[in-house]
This record gives C-alpha cells, sequence and structure tokens, in this order.
C-alpha cells in the first residue's frame, strides 16, 4: 500500500481512544477483555467473550464490517502503519462505532509481548504482503517463526483464516501450517465471494480485476 507521508498521523491515531499504541498493548496482556467490558454490553457478567484478531488489517473495511455483524465478538485489528490506521479510523468516524472493536497500531512482531498464551481464538490474515523473493521468506506472515507465534497466543481449538491472491504464497503457507501440525479445515482455490463472507479492501480490488482469490483456514491441533 503505497501512502504519502502524513503530518501529525502518529499523533492523532496514538490519542484516539479506539487505538493501542505498544506501550498500552503491553498493559493488556492477557486481559485484554478488559478493554471491552465497559463499552460493550454484550460482554457477559460471567465467562468471557472471544477474541478475534486481525493482522494488517489495512483501512479496516473486513474489521469495522466484522464487528457490526456480531457484537458477541471482540474483535481487534493490528496494522503497523500511522497513516493506515488513521484512515481506519476515519472509514469508523462515518459510522456508528462499533463497542467490540479496538486497533493495535504496532508491529507484528510484537504478538508474543501483547497477548497471554491462548487468548485469541481467531486470527485473520488477509492478503498479506507476499515477500516473493526467498531471501525474504521470513517476512511472511505464514512463515514458521509467525505460525509458531499464533500457536503460543491462541486458544486451545482456535482458528487461523488466510485469505489471499497469490498462489505461491498460498501453496507455501500450507507446507508452513502443516509442519506445525495444524489442521487443515478449508482449502480452497477461485472460491466464490459468497463463499468467503466479509470481504476486506484488497478481496474488493482482487475481484474487481477477476482474480482468484485463495482461501484457507487451519485449527490448532
Ligand atoms: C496488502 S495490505 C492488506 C490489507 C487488508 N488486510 C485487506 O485485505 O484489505 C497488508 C497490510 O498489512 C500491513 N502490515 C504489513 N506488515 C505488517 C507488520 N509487520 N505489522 C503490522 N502490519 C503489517 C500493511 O501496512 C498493510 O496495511
Amino acid at each position: 500500500m503505497r501512502l504519502r507521508h502524513i503530518p501529525g498521523a502518529a499523533e492523532a491515531v496514538a490519542a484516539h481512544p479506539l487505538v493501542f499504541d505498544e506501550q498500552a498493548a503491553l498493559r493488556q496482556k492477557g486481559r485484554w477483555h478488559q478493554a471491552f467490558a465497559a463499552d460493550n454490553e454484550a460482554e457477559p457478567a460471567e465467562g468471557l467473550l472471544p477474541l478475534h484478531l486481525e493482522i494488517g488489517m489495512g483501512r479496516g473495511r473486513f474489521l469495522l464490517a466484522a464487528a457490526a455483524a456480531d457484537p458477541r465478538i471482540n474483535f481487534l485489528g493490528l496494522e503497523k502503519r500511522e497513516e493506515i490506521v488513521l484512515q481506519a479510523l476515519e472509514r469508523i468516524k462515518n459510522k456508528r462505532q462499533p463497542a467490540n472493536l479496538r486497533i493495535l497500531w504496532l508491529d507484528v512482531c510484537r504478538l508474543p509481548e501483547i497477548f497471554a498464551p491462548g487468548e485469541v481464538e481467531h486470527i485473520y490474515l488477509h492478503f498479506p504482503d507476499p515477500w516473493p523473493k526467498a531471501r525474504h521468506a521470513k517476512r511472511r506472515l505464514t512463515a514458521p517463526g509467525f505460525v509458531a507465534v499464533y500457536r503460543a497466543i491462541m486458544a486451545p481449538g482456535g482458528i487461523l483464516t488466510l485469505k489471499t491472491d497469490n498462489a505461491p504464497l498460498f501453496a507455501w503457507s500450507q507446507e508452513t501450517f502443516a509442519a506445525d501440525q495444524w489442521q487443515a479445515l478449508r482449502i480452497e482455490e477461485s472460491i466464490a465471494q459468497e463463499e468467503t463472507g466479509i470481504v476486506s479492501e484488497y478481496e474488493g480490488r482482487y475481484r474487481r480485476q477477476g482474480k482468484p482469490i485463495y482461501l484457507a483456514e487451519w485449527r490448532i491441533k
């Protein structure tokens, strides 16, 4: 995603009540439900609502629609670039602000420090950067190092959804999740829109271009 630098973006993002920057996120480790409890009336008195995490949420099209569709799930969107978070906040401002949505403004590398083991029930990776060169393979969000981190923070039986337009990344990711003993629930190529659920910004763009969309779902064994 190419973006020009927006002066003041970092300050505006850091000051927004829905946003957790790195320091604020570190303080929530193991008690993310408290970040929602005051606002989300669907939060039960006993037990906790499931926590879903979208990594690389971009401008938040999926996150906002998913949170609006189900108040009984707390959604966190993670994005490292403040200019993009700012655009997501603009989108949220124009809608009714869901009580079950918060934003993490930080790099995915910080995940193990901000979530306790078992805290996340579902992870979404929508159109992650493919990093096609072999020497950049470690940066792919489905690289073995990241897969191990996801395992560490996910609840037993937790599910990870990957959508991509990139066939080589899709094939490579199947190997990395299989090598870490995840159970493949869905592996689908050229999937129709009505079968993919809520559409992210990139999915919308690629569908308009007529590109095939690949979808996989894995569960922790
Ligand atoms: C190709 S875009 C996809 C955006 C969105 N998921 C969609 O489907 O419309 C990838 C997004 O991931 C973010 N991203 C890439 N690497 C990241 C990292 N290490 N930590 C956090 N966000 C990252 C980028 O800034 C960008 O917004």
